[in-house]
């Protein structure tokens, strides 16, 4: 059996990993080692998703914890490097694009231990934000690419990567929503608030371009609380919102409701009764898309076009003066009302164990550096 080494370190990871250990579970061909890197490490930003999830405890935990970008980063590669030469594996599987899939994808494949990138391929073309530069370098180092829409598959071949390289799977983070939806829990403050089903909005704001200048972040909640109606605004806040959040006075809270980050169950089961959701996340727009419920980008660009093209997301901007009319539509009841990307469609993990096993079985010798274009 070959070991490969599964790396998660961040919110936005677990449940893309979650369905890849999964099917795991019925490999005959390969085992894992699980590594968590500890970017990430209150209760509610990891220990909850690994419990609902049903992700076994890591095989390894690197406790890197807060710290610049350049200190999170060189704290995982050299944790992870350790783990590596004590006893190496036969691929490193890295999911998306925070610190984390970054720093060990590096470490890896200097250590010629093979990288696969599932979520390999997007690009917003924004350098402003960590997870491009993290893409940009991961994909750089990356032996087997994973993708989740055909916009990947162009990126990636316009950058020269072979076709036999990029394997066009699908999306494990809607492998886990398809799984979770039936387990959806109502989170307590759906009956504390009041809140009545598709008359309320969801918000998710944590981007530093968004929420680092105190007054950017003001003037962004003024023009939704204004262009919100009668609605209530529920905002389960990220750790980095909370501490600007908590330095601003005089913010319209008549209508906001702020919670600390939910869990996974939860979190879902209020978008999914929400009548629209405001966010600059990236992945809250594919579980959007396949849920079909209404959702407004505040971002001025896009890593994943499918769900703007295909799905029920709008890129707004990150000018708050520019969301006035598409709440309105949304008010109206006229939002459009999307598909669903190919291949999203609960079986990206099954796809990826069946490559993975047979390119480390049948093709790959594990050993030496694989010949990158
Ligand atoms: C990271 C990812 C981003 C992802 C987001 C989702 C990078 C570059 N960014 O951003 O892609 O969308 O996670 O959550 O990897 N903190 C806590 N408790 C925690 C984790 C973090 O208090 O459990 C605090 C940290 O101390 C830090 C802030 O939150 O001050 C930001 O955390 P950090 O890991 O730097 O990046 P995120 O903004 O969470």
């Amino acid at each position: 059996m070959k070991m490969i080494d599964l790396i998660a370190g961040a919110r936005p990871n677990f449940m893309k990993i979650a369905p890849i250990i999964e099917a795991l579970k019925t490999s005959d061909k390969i085992r894992y080692r699980l590594i968590h890197t500890g970017q990430h490490y209150d209760r509610n930003m990891s220990g909850n998703f690994f419990e609902e999830l049903g992700i076994p405890e890591p095989d390894v935990n690197l406790q890197v914890g807060s710290g610049t970008q350049a200190e999170q980063t060189a704290g995982i590669m050299v944790g992870y490097e350790k783990v590596l030469l004590k006893e190496r594996s036969a691929l490193c599987l890295v999911v998306g694009d925070v610190t984390s899939t970054m720093a060990c994808a590096i470490t890896a494949q200097k250590l010629c231990v093979p990288v696969a990138h599932v979520e390999g391929g997007i690009r917003s073309g924004d350098w402003i934000m960590p997870e491009e530069i993290n893409r940009l370098a991961t994909d750089a180092v990356t032996n087997l690419f994973f993708t989740t829409s055909e916009f990947a598959n162009e990126n990636l071949r316009k950058a020269g990567v072979g076709t036999d390289r990029i394997f066009f799977v699908g999306n494990t983070m809607i492998d886990t929503l398809i799984k979770q939806l039936p387990r959806l829990k109502r989170p307590r403050l759906c009956d504390e608030a009041g809140l009545v089903s598709g008359q309320y909005l969801v918000l998710t704001l944590h981007r530093p371009a968004n929420v680092d200048e105190p007054e950017k972040l003001r003037a962004m909640l003024d023009a939704i609380m204004s262009g919100s109606r009668l609605d209530r605004v529920v905002w389960p806040v990220h750790p980095r919102s909370r501490k600007v959040l908590d330095g601003l006075k005089n913010v319209k809270m008549d209508r906001l409701i702020l919670c600390d980050p939910l869990s996974y169950l939860e979190f879902n089961y209020l978008v999914r009764d929400a009548r629209g959701v405001i966010t600059d996340s990236g992945g809250i727009t594919e579980e959007t898309t396949v849920m079909g419920v209404p959702c407004m980008t505040m971002r001025d660009t896009t890593e994943r076009p499918e769900t703007v093209q295909m799905g029920t997301n709008e890129l707004v901007g990150t000018d708050p003066a520019k969301l006035q009319p598409y709440l309105d539509r949304l008010l109206a009841g006229e939002w459009k009302k999307g598909n669903i990307p190919p291949f999203w469609d609960g079986k990206a993990a099954a796809r990826i164990v069946m490559v993975l096993e047979q390119w480390l079985v049948d093709r790959a010798s594990a050993v030496g550096c694989p010949t990158l274009p």
